[in-house]
């Protein structure tokens, strides 16, 4: 970390006073204050999941994509002001090679942190050990369906039994936490939603329904979303009778009691009743774009910055910048090209 005095301004960086203060938590245009970063260490994905990967889509070069120490470089100046948990996602971030090299030398750097990934299970049995040994805490894993054919076809290329191999290695490995992700599609998994709960229940996981956005890809598959209360109505004999949404605790998902025995179900509710006004998070994408929130399309380059030669307190005065542009509800009130946005490239 770079001492809390300015540095001479970069050329095409600005820097203003208030941005010397490392120290200052990091809060955007209403006061919120962040707390979670979604760092996408590549856009690469060894499945094709139809709302998620383009047809066609080319990854970023391996030199355009965040380094394992800029990676560092970033998630330290993060942490310097006040962000406590780090999510790494993709694309898939098990298909990128040093992954493991990655998360220890983060881990390593910054030994607070809450550190979590998200990914599609299939290189997990190989990596899910050395992953947890490398101070990994936290996994989510998507299981949209626990059929193999269904499966293959909502990931147009995904093989189910070797999620399955690599979801028992990260329970056999220890981590702190594992949740499933299902994107629920009407025509395709949402008769299976009770079926994947159990599944899920079953292995000590805790399973989550996802109404599907309409981002990137999902936003010509709208005719198949399906509202939560939809889905927690196909879950009516698992879940206990009461409330019909509890508080978040932390991140999109609320969660709501079994009726049988302990456990709960998580929902994301993105569409249908949208949490941005919690939302405690900033992205960093796979080519190390910044953005406020996921349904903005654009975002300012925190890799340029980094290869210009920012200091900590220019990198901070990108941040704030980015910040104070965030509004209330950038879900529905941002631009509106949330078609534009690539799930793979900036990690849902
Ligand atoms: P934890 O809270 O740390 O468990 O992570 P998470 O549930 O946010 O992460 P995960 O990568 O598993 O994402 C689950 C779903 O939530 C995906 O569909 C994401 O696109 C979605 N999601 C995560 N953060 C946000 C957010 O800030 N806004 C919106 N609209 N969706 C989000
Ligand atoms: N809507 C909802 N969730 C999505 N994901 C990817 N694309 C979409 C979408 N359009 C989810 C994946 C994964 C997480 C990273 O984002 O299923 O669980
Ligand atoms: Fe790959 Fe995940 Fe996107 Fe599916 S949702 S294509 S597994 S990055």
């Amino acid at each position: 970390m770079s001492a809390a005095g300015c540095s001479p301004p970069l050329p095409r960086l600005a820097v203003v006073p208030d941005a010397c203060a490392p120290g200052l938590p990091l809060t955007d245009s209403v006061g919120r204050s962040v707390r979670y970063l979604r760092l996408g260490v590549t856009d690469r994905c060894d499945m094709a999941c139809v709302y998620c990967m383009p047809e066609g889509y080319r990854g970023t070069p391996r030199r355009e994509q965040l380094s394992v120490d800029e990676v560092v470089r970033i998630v330290r100046v993060f942490y310097a002001v006040g962000v406590r948990t780090v999510r790494l996602t993709g694309g898939e971030p098990l298909v990128r090679r040093d992954v493991v090299h990655l998360v220890s030398a983060i881990a390593t750097a910054v030994p607070g942190l809450d550190l979590a990934l998200t990914t599609n299970g299939a290189l997990l049995a190989r990596l899910a050990r050395p992953l947890r040994d490398a101070g990994l805490q936290r996994l989510n894993i998507s299981v949209d369906s626990v059929h193999a054919d269904c499966f293959h076809q909502l990931t147009r290329t995904g093989d189910w039994a070797a999620v399955r191999a690599g979801i028992d290695a990260a329970r056999d490995a220890g981590f702190t936490e594992i949740k499933t992700n299902t994107v629920v599609l009407r025509d395709h998994n949402l008769d299976q939603v009770p079926e994947i709960a159990r599944w899920a229940h079953d292995r000590g996981l805790t399973p989550r329904f996802i109404e599907l956005m309409p981002l990137g890809e999902g936003a010509s598959l709208m005719n198949q979303h399906v509202p939560w209360t939809e889905i927690r109505a196909r879950l009516g004999a698992l879940l206990q009778d009461g409330p019909t949404e509890s508080p978040r605790q932390r991140g999109p998902a609320f969660y709501l009691p079994v009726r049988a025995g302990q456990g709960r179900v998580g929902f994301i509710t993105a569409v249908s009743n949208h949490f941005c006004n919690t939302c405690d998070r900033v992205r960093v994408s796979a080519r190390g774009e910044l953005r406020a929130c996921l349904a903005n399309p654009h975002g300012v380059s925190l890799r340029d910055a980094v290869r210009q030669g920012a200091t900590d307190a220019q990198l901070l005065h990108l941040l704030r910048g980015v910040l104070a542009g965030k509004d209330r509800h950038a879900f529905t009130t941002g631009p509106r090209a949330a078609a534009a946005v690539v799930m793979t490239g900036i990690g849902g």
